[in-house]
């Protein structure tokens, strides 16, 4: 987050909208506590989270004082706590060919129950929209609570995520041996090592986003007010020269018989194949364990493949997870790399504006050029869709068949699919 993002100004196209309404939008001073504190309670109500403790709120104010944080407030009711909330910073995203490119993370939507559906969370989106697109940001980027509410806003599914739950019991090692070292440790010991371990892996996969020091907290050790903190675990694994690659933060919860606990890991994390290799082994052959479950895994976890009995693996889920928004066509697809060479006319219908037009993109020895052209389009899509498949997920072909691509579909997912899908492991 650069000063530029948090002095940028209000948008005054959604604080006219909201004033229209009686309400009133804010960018929160985030130095004044209790107006940060109000805000705070306001997002975690939001989500259904519990009452904040002050150690809960002391962490939050301390980590994520670098967003540019907004409220909307209703002034005709007695609360300072706003009715509506969102944040949003620059994030680094690797795309596809490894780059990390700025790009607008928006979190924290949510809008009291008692102001629902009185266009509150359309403002908040607009306003972050148009603020991303005037700090010259390609793209803007969201994880969601609900798959049917950021399509209006252009943004399209473009990394999914897999749960799962391992029979223990049933599966049997059958992967290569593990080598290097695993070994118990705590946050405070690891968590400046675990912060290196998970940018190297979040710059390793397109799809990833750099995390903030709150984002990586959470992943490492538990967080103030987190009921489970007493059964957190923390194993690192280290490569056979020393190198820390890896780790698995999970807690242990009781079964109904003491040969069955069950395990709940709360992250994986391995910059190489050993690393994840080695960590999938030590999950599965905890003794007195019957079951282990993981989520926000990619959809290519290679865990099938490392057990004799597929069928004791079985995904739980597989959900859409990191959404893309794009903003600025030719910075975005310059940005990224590609895997075969070609050239086709995308024509982008984005009802907002902010990336409607005609363009040629001519991919050569992996690297994009892209002009707006009056040739004829080789594939019609809405924005929504383009950020689907712009970090490369195998969903071309879906799209089409549902008409939400138009044209050869097959040639833009020849360009723009990527043999390793994308993955956000995390949530922001
Ligand atoms: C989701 C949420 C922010 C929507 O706020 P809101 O102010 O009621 O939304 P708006 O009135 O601005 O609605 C804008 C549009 O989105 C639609 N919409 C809003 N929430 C929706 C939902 N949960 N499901 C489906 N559609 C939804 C509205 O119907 C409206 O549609 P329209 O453009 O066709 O008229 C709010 O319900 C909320 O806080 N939910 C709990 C927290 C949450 O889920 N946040 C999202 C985090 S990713």
């Amino acid at each position: 987050m650069t000063s530029r993002d948090l002095t940028h100004p209000l948008d005054e196209t959604s604080a006219s909208e909201l004033a229209a309404a009686g309400l009133r939008l804010a960018l929160v001073d985030l130095a004044d506590r209790e107006a940060f504190d109000a805000w705070l309670r306001a997002d975690m109500r939001g989500f259904h989270g519990r009452q904040p403790s002050a150690e809960v709120l002391e962490e939050a104010r301390a980590n994520m004082g670098d967003r540019r944080t907004t409220g909307v407030y209703d002034e005709s009711v007695p609360s300072r706590e706003p009715v509506g909330t969102v944040n949003a910073w620059t994030a680094p995203l690797t795309v596809p060919g490894g780059a990390r490119i700025g790009s607008w993370a928006i979190s924290s939507v949510t809008v009291a129950p008692t102001h629902r559906r009185r266009g509150i969370a359309r403002a908040l989106l607009g306003a972050e929209l148009r603020t991303a697109k005037a700090l010259g940001l390609p793209l803007a980027i969201l994880t969601v609570s609900e798959s049917v509410i950021y399509g209006r806003w252009g943004f399209g599914p473009a990394t999914f995520a897999s749960e799962w739950r391992v029979d223990t019991k049933r599966v049997r090692w059958a992967g290569p041996d593990t080598v290097g070292r695993l070994s118990f440790t705590t946050p405070e010991e690891f968590g400046e090592t675990g912060t290196r371990v998970l940018d190297a892996v979040m710059a390793g996969r397109h799809g990833e986003i750099g995390l903030t020091p709150y984002l990586a907290k959470r992943l490492v050790g538990p967080l103030a007010g987190d009921p489970d903190s007493d059964r957190a675990r923390l194993v690192r694994y280290d490569s056979p020269d020393g190198e820390p690659e890896g780790f698995v933060a999970y807690s242990v919860k009781d079964g109904d018989d003491f040969v069955k606990h069950k395990v709940e890991v709360r992250h994986l994390a391995a910059s190489t194949d050993r690393a994840l290799v080695a960590l999938w082994r030590f999950l599965l052959e905890l003794d007195l364990v019957s079951e282990v479950h993981i989520h926000t895994r990619g959809v290519d976890e290679p865990l099938p493949a490392l057990v004799h009995d597929v069928r004791g693996a079985q995904v739980a889920s597989v959900e859409d997870h990191l959404y893309v928004r794009v903003l600025d066509v030719p910075a975005a697809l310059e940005a990224r790399a590609y895997e075969r060479d070609g050239s086709l006319v995308l024509d982008v219908d984005d009802p907002q504006g902010f990336a409607a037009g005609r363009y040629r993109l001519s991919v050569s020895d992996g690297r994009a050029s892209v002009t707006p052209t009056d040739d004829a389009p080789d594939v019609t899509l809405p924005v929504a869709s383009l950020g689907s498949v712009y970090l490369g997920h195998d969903i071309a072909r879906s799209l089409a068949v549902a008409g939400r691509i138009r044209g050869d579909w097959e040639a833009l997912d020849r360009l723009f699919r990527t043999a390793v899908p994308p993955r956000l492991s995390t949530w922001f």
